[in-house]
């Protein structure tokens, strides 16, 4: 509860209200160097460099925050457990699943031809809930998994090793968005393990990370990049809003202590709108968004609840049309 209180204080002390704070999107952008409708706040620079000076050497991704990483180290040996801390991540991969086809059915045209199997990258794969589900399914030619957390990467490796039919599909790296090296254009380069080429995916997911990493504009486009045209971007984050704050912050973190404390910086959640605005911004890349909300149901796990993206978790999707 302290913390929760100590955490309101601070973003009425940095924005004045806590319904106004500068989107996340926004403000990173500008720490990147990028046009801002909005200046960051001082503070929030200075923090964010004084972070970064403490562990992570410029050649890093300027993606990672060092705090972020090692809160999620600390969870790495737990990840498996499916009534542990990230008990709520393992409720949510179904759904994962039903929106990706959701994503391609809504969509005439695709990144692959009928029959033909998919290339997943799986960024902020975790203990690899999603990559190794995704690595199972029969549509799947190969999932690419990438995680800066050495400590999760070393629990997601040993949990897939259980299961030789993996070693064929999927490959997990220690690496960021920013380590992979840049798709070359050429359709014909099928390494995605080498340091010298990757080639574009049908599917490029970001569950539950884009609000653990720093200059979000940046990681999006980099992510994008990685999408083969006619493939999709998913991702699922949460909403900035008093009732996310309320449900991820105080009851899940403080009160029931569903999820570890720690686990959420509200500032840093962005909302549905904003993400619209970030990729219409970029209409020679993206599509329109498919957007699906969803509530967690104690005892019942998550379900799609319409509208409910304006004010909690979210999935969103974007096809690349070029
Ligand atoms: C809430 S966990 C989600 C894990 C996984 N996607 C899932 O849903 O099961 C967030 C993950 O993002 C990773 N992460 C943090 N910063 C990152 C960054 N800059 N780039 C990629 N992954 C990052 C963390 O190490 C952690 O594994």
């Amino acid at each position: 509860m302290r913390s929760s209180l100590r955490h309101t204080r601070r973003v009425v002390a940095r924005y004045g209200h806590a319904r106004t704070p500068c989107s996340h999107l926004q403000s990173r952008a500008a720490a990147a160097g990028q046009p801002a409708t909005q200046p960051p706040p001082a503070q929030t620079i200075t923090a964010r460099i004084q972070t970064r000076s403490l562990s992570i050497s410029p050649s890093r991704s300027s993606s990672v925050n060092p705090e972020e990483i090692s809160h999620f180290n600390a969870l790495a040996s737990s990840w498996w457990d499916p009534l542990g801390p990230s008990r709520v991540l393992h409720q949510m991969n179904p759904l994962r699943h039903d929106f990706i086809r959701q994503c391609q059915n809504s969509s005439a045209t695709s990144s692959f031809a009928p029959g033909q199997k998919l290339r997943y990258l799986d960024v902020g794969c975790g203990g690899g809930i999603f990559a190794e589900s995704a690595a199972r399914l029969p549509t799947t030619e190969s999932v690419t998994a990438i995680d800066p957390s050495t400590e999760i990467l070393a629990v997601a490796r040993r949990h897939a090793a259980r299961d030789p039919a993996l070693s064929t599909t999927l490959t997990y790296l220690n690496k960021t968005i920013d380590d992979l090296p840049l798709p070359t254009t050429s359709a014909t380069q099928e390494d995605t393990t080498t340091t010298t080429t990757t080639t574009r995916f049908d599917v490029v997911s970001l569950f539950e990370v884009i609000e653990h990493v720093d200059n979000p504009s940046a990681f999006l486009d980099r992510c994008g990049q990685f999408v083969k045209p006619g493939g999709w971007l998913i991702l699922s984050t949460i909403a900035r809003t008093w009732t996310s704050w309320f449900t991820t912050n105080l009851v899940a973190e403080d009160i029931i202590g569903m999820v570890p404390k720690g686990t959420h910086d509200w500032n840093k959640y962005i909302n549905e709108h904003e993400l619209r605005e970030f990729f219409r911004g970029r209409p020679e890349w993206w599509g329109a968004p498919q957007v699906f909300g969803v509530v967690y149901v104690p005892g019942l796990g998550w379900k799609e609840v319409k509208g409910s993206e304006k004010v909690g978790n979210y999935f969103f999707g974007v096809q690349r049309i070029q």
